[in-house]
């Protein structure tokens, strides 16, 4: 997803926007630019390519403008190239803008445009602000800010924009509707960014822009109002991590790095959450649900948040008293789910601005449905939007390919699973035993990291395989769904995941000698059937990863790894560490780009 910078103050600009910019990188890009303004004009560099790109060819040029934007850009709208990239300027080369979202009337708008006689450069959504913005200011005579309202109230779509001109060139203007924009300020001067770790080398104080608002950003002043130009209130947040805690810290990837960070991540979501013997839950209590008669719950979400729905659905499905589903929130929006005040909606979320789980939430509050998120990043859309929010406390998680997000969405579902069922009166949940192996899961998880080099030799088994087979049954599913998924973002081996049991209905079509089936065999009623699978599997030539648990009679398989002993429900949270590694050293044996894997994006805030 595209990602903005912009600063305005004392010091020369370039510096602050290139590092924010490079902080972004985990949003995915294709090519990136930045303009600087001074009175003496505008100066635009932008490329197709990498950052160190731009970087190379701003390297001989003074930059010395104190205001300035910077994009890196995901292709929505027009092929990657250095035409389609921000910044965007009108003819006159006097406004430049930066733009993340998508503006879905841009066509009608730009028809508009090209009667009044505007020329377009490239083929982006995003140009037709510029010359809306030049056609007010220099027509209509508005002023820039009084051009920027009434340009917001023509876009359909999202968008958070940020522009500067020569004709001001002491303020960046900003607004944001449902793409992320955060703020911030030091001694030095005014910043933005779409996310948090972009301004944390510079301050730890950022402000979320709410959708619908709109920023007079000056050096020593920052101003907010509503898209009517009506003032509003500051909400400042202190953010909870440091600048350190983006950083890589000795791993040779983000995805690593977080792949270790999983059992302080776990200790962290579980802070707290625990009274005796009970789950602690006041955001939930606030709900008030026993009294509004909950007839049904969905779990929503995207990606690997969607397979945490999986998993909490499986979990809660035998005990709960009321029907329970998962649904990837781009089915929920445009499905007709069953939607009343008597419904628990919960929307799973690493960065709470997946704008087709944002679009959900949303559907659900219309239709008076209780909505509940579960959200890893501080103030982002979906808690803002939400009747209660359970945070993840995994801290920031930078590799395109989530870990510790996913880690901590099945520990804290797990306690919301325990909540829902004491709160409902469902009281069959075997609960005492689950929350004193959910405190000791930080050291389960460090136990299942020593399988590391043992990991790295099996990866040996896909380096030259095209696809691999994952399967389970029960909550071994989930666990497979997102292993498979790990192992093709990162390493693009093609994974499928596969109930056990279906494997004979079809799949078992595919299997041939040396083809890779790895299965998850840790739910006691099932392993066994799931161990049969693999027999068959056997059979035909495949090579096999089993893993398992500790009593489970195995030895005879040649591969078979064994998670520590705890609670049924927990083998998902251990099991796919064993995974996430896997997909990891296949990726690295293959030499793939592992934080940044082709053609994804890690917060995907357009449709
Ligand atoms: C993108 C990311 C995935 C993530 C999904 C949902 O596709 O690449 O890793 O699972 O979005 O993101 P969210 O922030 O809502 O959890």
């Amino acid at each position: 997803m595209c990602g903005i910078t912009a600063y305005i103050g004392a010091e020369p600009a370039l510096p602050f926007l290139m590092q924010g910019l490079s902080k972004l990188e985990y949003r995915g890009y294709d090519s990136a630019g930045v303009t600087l303004v001074d009175s003496s004009g505008l100066f635009t560099c932008k490329t197709k390519g990498r950052l160190k790109q731009l970087e190379d060819m701003l390297e001989t040029v003074p930059c010395p403008q104190k205001c300035g934007i910077g994009h890196t850009r995901w292709a929505t709208h027009g092929v990657p190239s250095q035409m389609n990239s921000h910044p965007h300027t009108n003819e006159k080369n006097t406004i430049s803008l930066v733009h993340n979202g998508i503006i879905e009337n841009y066509l009608a708008l730009k028809e508009e445009l090209l009667k009044k006689g505007y020329k377009f450069k490239s083929e982006t959504d995003t140009e037709i602000v510029v010359h809306l913005l030049d056609d007010y200011y220099y027509h209509e005579h508005l002023s820039l800010f009084e051009a920027l309202l009434k340009a917001v109230h023509q876009l359909q779509g999202s968008f958070a924009l940020c522009i500067v001109s020569t004709e001001e060139p002491d303020v960046i203007y900003a607004a944001k509707k449902e793409s992320p924009m955060v703020l911030g300020r030091d001694k030095s001067g005014t910043m933005c960014a779409s996310d948090a770790p972009a301004l944390l080398a510079y301050t730890s104080e950022i402000l979320p822009l709410k959708d619908g608002q709109a920023v007079i950003m000056k050096a020593d002043s920052l101003q907010i109002f509503d898209f009517d130009g009506v003032p509003q209130e500051e909400e400042w947040i202190v953010f909870p991590y440091d600048v350190h805690a983006a950083q890589k810290g000795g791993y040779d990837s983000f995805m690593m790095k977080e792949i270790h960070e999983q059992p302080s991540a776990v200790r962290e979501t579980l802070r707290g959450r625990f009274r005796g013997e009970m789950v602690y839950m006041p955001e939930i209590e606030k709900l008030n649900l026993p009294a509004r008669g909950i007839q049904r719950i969905y779990y929503v979400a995207c990606g690997t948040a969607y397979h945490a729905c999986v998993y909490a659905v499986t979990q809660i499905s035998a005990r709960a008293r009321c029907a329970v589903s998962a649904m990837p929130a781009s089915e929920f929006r445009y499905g007709s789910p069953y939607l009343d005040e008597h419904t628990l909606c919960v929307f799973v979320s690493q960065s709470g601005e997946t704008a087709d789980t944002i679009a959900a939430l949303k559907l659900a509050k219309e239709k008076g449905a209780v909505t509940a998120g579960v959200v890893n990043v501080l103030g982002s859309g979906i808690t803002r939007l939400a009747d209660a929010t359970l945070y993840t406390c995994a801290g920031p998680e930078i590799s395109v390919a989530s870990t510790k997000a996913y880690t901590t969405q099945l520990v804290l579902l797990t306690c919301l699973n325990i909540k829902l069922a004491d709160l409902l009166d469902w009281g069959v949940f075997d609960q005492y035993q689950l929350i004193e192996d959910l405190q000791k899961l930080p050291e389960a998880i460090e136990e299942v990291l020593k399988y590391e080099k043992k990991i790295a030799e099996l990866a040996e088994l896909l380096r030259y395989r095209q696809d691999a087979y994952f399967i389970g049954r029960q909550l071994d599913y989930p666990t497979a769904m997102e292993g498979a998924l790990k192992l093709k973002e990162v390493s693009y081996v093609h994974a499928d995941a596969y109930y056990a049991g279906e494997l004979k209905h079809g799949p078992i079509a595919l299997i041939e000698k040396d083809s890779v089936v790895i299965a998850m065999a840790t739910q006691p009623k099932v392993a066994a059937k799931t161990v049969s699978n693999i027999e068959e599997t056997i059979a035909r030539g495949a090579r096999v990863i089993l893993i398992t648990t500790q009593q489970m009679k195995a030895d005879r398989f040649e591969h078979v790894l064994r998670l520590p002993e705890l609670s049924d429900e927990l083998s998902a949270v251990t099991g796919v560490v064993l995974l996430q590694m896997l997909a990891y050293y296949t990726a690295s044996i293959k030499g793939c780009d592992i934080d940044k894997p082709r053609n994804l994006a890690k917060s995907v805030t357009v449709e």
